[in-house]
């Protein structure tokens, strides 16, 4: 049985998206069976995780509200081991009210990601910024959390409180290990971005922050672009070579 792995941050724009579709990307390039879930309406899985052929936008949502079966949500991707799960129509809807109200009043988003579980070796959940409904529920159902911190001033302010949400969250899911935070962004020779990293050497605890920092390349923005994950896009760029690094050793503890 494989483990649930949610990727959240208070603040939105950290690197969530970048960091699920890479990671699952990485994890699937070892070989690892992966399955990537969108539930941020947003729906940006979609633009970066390098889908197959042209599809359909049904994904989540469309499971969630009965109108898709399982099977005609889960997608292929370039890569045999990762498959992939879009948010599918509430990203092209203005009104998020139902899908909300349907992930908090329903066990459909919990007994889905049971099921993922039994047949992957692990199952990236890509959850929209904030720790409201959406996110608790995700949490409420994962094993593992990662979260991003961009690494700009502002960023620091808002992880107490995505630190204390997940606090929240273990009194009632006692599985649910952080397995820590990522800085992402990194600019080396930026003033500001090294503050950041130093100030959370400092004061946060070595074992809830990764040592590996995810740079900000432009190979990472040009992929999104592109409509794939960097890591197969410009493997040996550096943003790439830190996630492959990252998901060798996250790979480690899921097996
Ligand atoms: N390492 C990186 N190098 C360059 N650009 C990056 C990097 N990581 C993320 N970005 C860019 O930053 C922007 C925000 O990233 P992303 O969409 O992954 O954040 P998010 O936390 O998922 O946002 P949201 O909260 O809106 O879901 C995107 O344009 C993405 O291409
Ligand atoms: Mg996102």
């Amino acid at each position: 049985m494989g483990d649930v792995l949610a990727i959240v941050s208070q603040k939105g724009g950290v690197g969530k998206t970048t960091t699920a579709v890479n990671l699952s990307a990485a994890f699937a390039r070892r070989g690892l069976k992966t399955l990537i879930i969108d539930v941020d309406p947003q729906g940006s899985v979609r633009y970066g995780v390098g889908l197959r052929r042209d599809h359909q936008n049904a994904g989540f949502a469309d499971y969630l509200n009965g109108q898709k079966s399982l099977r005609e949500v889960i997608l292929p991707t370039a890569l045999p081991w990762l498959r992939v799960i879009l948010a599918g129509s509430v990203s092209d809807a203005a009104d998020h009210a139902t899908y909300q109200q349907l992930i908090a009043e329903t066990d459909v988003l919990p007994d889905l990601l049971a099921t993922a579980r039994q047949r992957c070796h692990v199952v990236v959940v890509d959850a929209p910024p904030g720790i409201g409904p959406i996110t608790r529920k995700v949490l409420e159902t994962s094993q593992r959390v990662i979260v991003p911190l961009q690494c700009e001033p502002l960023a620091l302010q808002t992880t107490p409180q995505i630190l204390r949400g997940i606090q929240d969250v273990v009194a009632t899911n006692e599985r649910l290990t952080l397995d820590g935070i990522l800085m992402t962004m990194f600019e080396p020779g930026n003033a500001a971005s090294e503050r950041v990293v130093d100030y959370v050497r400092r004061h946060l605890p070595a074992n809830i922050v990764f040592n590996t920092v995810i740079p900000r390349t432009i190979a990472t923005t040009d992929a999104f672009a592109a409509g794939q994950p960097v890591v197969l896009r410009t493997p040996a760029d550096a943003a790439s070579l830190a996630y492959i690094e990252l998901a060798s050793q996250l790979a480690e503890r899921f097996i």
